[in-house]
């Protein structure tokens, strides 16, 4: 069933690629600012036409990543755990995105470990699945936990190109996810089957044009254009599914998801 989402959002303004924090990330190539707007404003234009409210965080100068929303915190009923960033480039956006929450009304917990938000706490029906090996500290997981108030399943990441949990897998309503088993640990890998038998498995074509980096509503998926088989077994397991080009916001490695934070009231 879908259900009309919250999403908090950051215009690309400011985006740039300058640092290199992922292997998607090369700060001598060429970037487009001026198209990496305009794709984001379509996607933004998306969740409008789904019906969504989309609120909009000021962006900073001097924090070129800072579009990528989802990293801006995890918000579950209401509660707010903020961000600590692993890397000293993306660090100023966590009071950043913590002040955005406290003006509109949330509290919010500051974590004692790195944990990057939704980029690797992602909610899956009752339980929370949390990423950890490259980015959120495993320590983070118990305060998610314990703050929270949700059931969290640790899952390690294993490929550096899938180094947040939002880029190899996503949950698509209260009892499915789509992933791609090779970014996990073979123990992670068991876990997923088991939790999730009926899974949708991504192929790594797919998943190397971050097309597992998708929001869901529970009926409507959007997703890079670019993911082609991965939309058509989508549609084929009921999905209706939505394109969107982010080419330019994927040359810092992230696509629809990260730039895209739920706030679950
Ligand atoms: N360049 C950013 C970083 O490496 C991309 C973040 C993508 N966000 C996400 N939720 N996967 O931190």
């Amino acid at each position: 069933m879908s259900i009309t989402r919250r999403y908090l959002m950051c215009r690309p303004t400011h985006f740039a690629v300058t640092y290199r924090i992922n292997p998607w990330m090369d700060p001598t190539a060429p970037y487009d600012n001026a198209l990496a707007v305009r794709q984001w404003d379509n996607l933004r234009e998306i969740f409008l036409g789904l019906g969504h409210t989309v609120d909009l965080i000021e962006p900073l100068p001097g924090l070129p990543d800072m579009v990528f929303a989802a990293n801006g915190g995890t918000v579950v009923d209401g509660r707010v755990l903020g961000v600590q960033f692993r890397d000293a480039e993306r660090a100023d956006e966590a009071p950043a995105y913590a002040g955005w929450f406290r003006e509109h009304g949330f509290e919010v917990r500051e974590p004692k470990q790195t944990n990057e938000g939704e980029g690797d706490i992602l909610l899956a029906g009752d339980v929370l699945l949390a990423g950890t090996g490259f980015r959120t500290a495993h320590a983070s997981h118990a305060e998610t936990q314990e703050f929270l108030q949700r059931p969290v399943i640790t899952l390690q990441l294993v490929d550096p190109a899938y180094y947040h949990l939002d880029t190899a897998l996503c949950v698509l309503d209260e009892q499915n996810i789509a992933y791609l088993p090779q970014a996990f640990s073979p123990g992670s890998q068991s876990v997923l089957r088991q939790l999730f038998p009926n899974a949708i498995i991504a192929t790594p074509e797919d998943a190397a044009v971050l097309g597992l980096n998708a929001v869901s509503d529970g009926e409507t998926v959007v997703l890079p254009s670019q993911a082609v088989r991965l939309a058509a077994d989508l549609n084929r397991a009921g999905y209706k599914t939505i394109g969107v080009d982010l080419s330019e916001l994927r040359k810092a490695g992230g696509g629809p998801k990260c730039c895209t934070l739920e706030v679950r009231s």
